[in-house]
């Protein structure tokens, strides 16, 4: 009894009423025994859910001795179930334990005993088993592979660009730096500069990577380390890039619910978040909409955390903010014609959360450099970008969404740590 068996498993969510009668082998945890004196009963979970299996006789004391938690094999046949929530069981005649778990566990798998989220963090491995946790995790496979799906259906290309960069992606401070055989090197901490030169050869590009902010912030949105979805487009204005942003959402969470279904009934969050078109509002319109709320904001300032959590209750879901101040925005992005102090611009929020920033950029050489210099950098410090330029850029816009953010909100999560696997934050670089 091993490894052929192991090979020839049943899982358990394909156990069915065919089954009745016939031999099984079966693998999994041993999540729960309940010893009635004369016969037994124990729920197993494997990776696509629990079966139920029933023990007499001699059985009975060797599952007396088994820690919960520890992995077995067993065999036997399958037969019908009184239980509600099963369509069969098995009946086990053979029982071999593959490896053994401590006890007590560091926290209840089974979720039934709750513990704080640091404690989970410290046990990711072990909180992947509780079946609520690890569909997270299926859910953002899924709605990764989706949403390449659609960017290879609007014709984007997935490429990837450098992660160890030699200087300042966007300017700011926010970056990691660490030595790279005797000169400075950081983290990038976006792909911008590289999506936007590729624009030049590839037409429409988009990535998908981790990304590095040494922001200070230890909030529920921030993380050190963040999954980015960028894309860049050739010949497309921020208007456009909007709309496949608003296409890509909204396809993206239909598709999810009618062929993720399994996955996704369990987070109840449907009405939040389907809809048809996703509204949009300028930054303008939010300072009045603020104003009017008692915030004292003026033209040009960046909207705080207090302002953001009051404008998410007047927009509760989706919605886009456009054609911000330039002077919030980096130095890439393009004014616009006859109102130098508006960019065009956007961020797409959900409530008080931003979920995307995107926009037009500049693209004549000269108007970048003075931007650059505007914004207090060096544009020798850009010179491998600005040379690019020369070569026959293209006008291009783009947009980078926050993969994590999209997350939460798909899994009803308050916590972004909740939906990353090993969260990086200011206290957190292990497990
Ligand atoms: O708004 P950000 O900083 O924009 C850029 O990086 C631009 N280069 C994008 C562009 O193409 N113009 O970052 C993009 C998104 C944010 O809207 C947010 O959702 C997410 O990335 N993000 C973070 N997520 C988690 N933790 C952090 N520290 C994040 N910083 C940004
Ligand atoms: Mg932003």
């Amino acid at each position: 009894m091993q490894q052929d068996d192991i090979r020839d498993r049943i899982f358990a969510s394909t156990l069915n009423k065919d089954h009745i009668g016939k031999n099984a082998s079966l693998v999994g945890w041993l999540e729960d025994f309940r010893d009635m004196g004369k016969i037994g009963f124990v729920t197993i979970r494997d990776m696509t859910g629990n079966f139920q299996g029933v023990v007499v006789g001699e059985m009975l004391s060797e599952f007396r001795e088994v820690q919960r938690q520890s992995i077995i094999l067993v065999k036997g046949t399958i037969q019908e179930t009184r239980a509600e929530n099963f369509k069969v069981e098995v009946k086990i005649e053979k029982m071999k334990i593959l490896s053994t778990a401590v006890n007590p566990l560091p926290i209840d798998p089974t979720g039934r005993v709750k513990s704080l989220m640091d404690k989970r963090l410290d046990c990711r491995a072990l909180d992947l088993r509780n079946f609520r946790i690890s569909n997270i995790f299926r859910i953002r496979s899924s709605v990764l592979s989706l949403i390449r799906k659609f960017l290879y259906s609007k014709m984007f290309i997935e490429v990837n660009t450098p992660k160890i960069i030699g200087s300042a992606t966007e300017g700011g401070a926010d970056l990691f730096d660490f030595e790279y055989f005797s000169k400075k090197a950081y983290l990038a901490q976006s792909p911008q500069l590289y999506k936007e030169q590729l624009t030049l050869g590839l037409e429409r590009v988009f990535e998908i990577s981790p990304y590095f902010r040494a922001e200070p912030s230890h909030t529920v949105r921030h993380l050190s380390e963040f999954i980015s979805v960028d894309l860049e487009a050739a010949f497309l204005d921020y208007v456009d890039i909007m709309d496949i942003v608003q296409e890509l959402v909204i396809s993206t969470i239909n598709d999810l619910f009618v062929n993720h279904n399994e996955e996704i009934k369990h987070f109840e969050n449907k009405p939040a978040i389907m809809v048809d078109t996703i509204p949009r509002t300028t930054y303008q319109k939010c300072l009045d909409d603020l104003r009017g709320l008692g915030e004292k904001l003026e033209f040009g300032d960046d909207l705080s955390d207090p302002a953001l959590k009051k404008l998410g209750e007047i927009y509760p879901k989706f919605y886009f903010i456009t054609d911000w101040p330039t002077k919030l925005k980096p130095f890439y992005i393009l004014e616009q014609e006859n109102k130098c102090e508006l960019s065009k611009s956007f961020d797409l929020q959900y409530g008080y959360l931003e979920i995307v920033s995107g926009g037009t950029r500049e693209h004549d050489p000269e108007k970048l450099e003075n931007k650059l210099l505007e914004k207090g950098l060096n544009p020798k410090s850009f010179s491998d970008h600005l040379k690019t330029f020369e070569w026959g850029m293209p006008p291009h816009s783009g947009c980078g969404l926050g993969f994590d953010r999209l997350m939460m909100i798909l899994t009803n999560s308050s916590n972004i740590r909740e939906v990353v696997l090993y969260p990086r934050d200011t206290d957190r670089l292990t497990p």
